[in-house]
C-alpha cells in the first residue's frame, strides 16, 4: 500500500454564505478538531463580511450575484458548476438567503446541510424569532438538517434550545441563538467527516440511530 493510500481523506467542504458569516467563522476555528478541511466559501453578496473572515483563513473565495441571472435555475445551475470545481463532500449552507431549485437540492441529496434559526418543526422560513416571541413560546433554538426540496422540511439532525426570558427582544433572542449555532454547526460537521452521519429513506442516522432523539438544552 502506497503512503497516500494508507491515509485517509480528509472531508472537504464548501460552504456557501450570504452575509455576516459568524457560523462560517465557527466552522473555520473547529475544522481541525473537526477533521474537515473548508476548500471554498462562496457568497451571492459581494458585501457578505464572510468573505473577509475566509479571505483570513486563506480559504479561497468566489462571489455570484443571482441579480446576474434571469432565473433560479440558471443561478442554481452555475452555482453548482462552481460548488463542484472543489469535488466537495459536504456543501455547507451557513446563512445562505437563496431558496434552491429542486435540481440543485437533489444533485446534492444526503450531502447538503442547513443551519435554521427554529427548533424545527416549528417557525420554517423567516422572521423565527418575532414569531416564536408572537406565539408566546417558552424555547426556542437553532436546528441543522439535511436539505431536500421541503423548504426547511428536510430531516433534522440535532437541535440546541434556549429559553425564552421575560424582556427578550427578537435581538437578543437571536444573539442567544447564535451562540448555540456556533456549537451546534461544528459539531455536526464534524459527525459528518467521520462518516458517523448520512441521511437514508428520508432520515437522519447518526452512527446507527435515527436523529434528532433529544433536543439539547443550551
Ligand atoms: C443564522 O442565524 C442562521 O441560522 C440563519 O442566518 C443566520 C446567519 O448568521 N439562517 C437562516 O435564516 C436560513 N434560513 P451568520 O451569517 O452570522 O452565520
Amino acid at each position: 500500500m502506497s503512503i497516500s493510500e494508507s491515509i485517509p481523506k480528509q472531508c472537504s467542504i464548501v460552504v456557501l454564505i450570504s452575509g455576516s458569516g459568524s457560523n462560517l467563522q465557527a466552522l473555520i476555528d473547529h475544522a481541525e478538531h473537526g477533521g474537515y478541511a473548508i476548500r471554498a466559501v462562496i457568497s451571492n453578496k459581494a458585501d457578505a463580511y464572510g468573505l473577509t473572515r475566509a479571505a483570513e483563513a486563506n480559504i479561497p473565495t468566489s462571489v455570484l450575484s443571482h441579480r446576474e441571472f434571469l432565473s433560479r435555475e440558471a443561478f442554481d445551475t452555475e452555482l453548482a458548476t462552481l460548488i463542484d470545481q472543489f469535488e466537495p463532500d459536504l456543501v455547507v449552507l451557513a446563512g445562505f438567503m437563496r431558496i434552491l431549485s429542486a435540481s440543485f437540492v437533489n444533485h446534492y441529496a444526503g450531502r447538503l446541510i442547513n443551519i435554521h434559526p427554529s427548533l424545527l418543526p416549528k417557525f420554517p422560513g423567516t422572521n423565527t424569532h418575532q414569531r416564536a416571541l408572537d406565539e408566546g413560546e417558552e424555547l426556542h433554538g437553532a436546528s441543522v438538517h439535511f436539505v431536500t426540496e421541503e423548504l426547511d422540511g428536510g430531516p433534522v439532525i440535532a437541535r440546541r434550545s434556549v429559553s425564552i426570558e421575560a424582556g427578550d427582544s427578537a435581538e437578543s433572542l437571536a444573539a442567544k441563538v447564535l451562540e448555540q449555532e456556533h456549537q451546534l454547526y461544528p459539531m455536526v460537521v464534524s459527525w459528518f467527516a467521520n462518516g458517523e452521519l448520512r441521511m437514508a429513506d428520508g432520515r437522519a442516522i447518526h452512527s446507527s440511530k435515527t436523529l434528532p432523539d433529544t433536543v439539547h438544552a443550551g
